[in-house]
């Protein structure tokens, strides 16, 4: 089977569904943000505050290339690494693309306390959410496969990852 790699908006449960796929499967999974901290020996929030986010998108994309190897993995993207033409093409060419695609009000309800989402503080709101959704769905679109998230536990969704695969 192929590295699977999940992408879709902050909030949508991509790093919930690798652990439980990566269980079910017997792969490994990989969380690219986790990742980005632990080699930085930050959190994602102050990466932003005191690099900037070019400098993520810079980190953020050196990860994913580097983390590649004949090992097969499910990988948990951020919510903009898809931004990055090249990655999504390198993500598409070498893993099976799964877009979780989850409404901007379930979002809301899901992330509205959590303060470690940059692009969203100060303005956590569900107008932001949408915003950002419909400027990135064009790429989130080009995924290989597409599930829908609302109203669904993350077992089920594994379960229709498997399914699709
Ligand atoms: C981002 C999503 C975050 C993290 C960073 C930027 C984005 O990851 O990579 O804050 O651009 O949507 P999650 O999607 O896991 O929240």
């Amino acid at each position: 089977m192929k590295t699977i790699t999940l992408t879709g908006m902050m909030g949508a449960g991509k790093s919930t569904i690798a652990k439980i796929l990566a269980k079910k499967l017997n792969i490994k999974p990989i969380d690219i943000d986790s990742l980005i901290e632990q080699n930085e020996g930050e959190k994602i929030s102050e990466i932003f505050s005191k690099k900037g986010e070019k400098y993520f998108r810079e980190i953020e994309k050196n990860t994913i290339d580097n983390i590649f190897t004949c090992e097969n993995l499910v990988i948990s993207l951020g919510g903009g690494a898809l931004e990055n033409n090249e990655t999504r093409e390198f993500l598409l060419t070498n893993s099976n693309v799964i877009y979780l695609q989850t409404s901007p009000e379930i979002i809301f309800e899901r992330i509205k306390s959590n303060t470690e989402r940059p692009l969203l503080c100060g303005n956590m709101s569900i107008e932001k959410i949408s915003e950002i959704l419909e400027k990135r769905e064009k790429n989130y679109q080009t995924a290989t496969y597409k599930i829908t998230t609302d109203n669904k536990t993350p077992d089920q969704i594994a379960e229709e990852i498997i399914g699709v695969l």
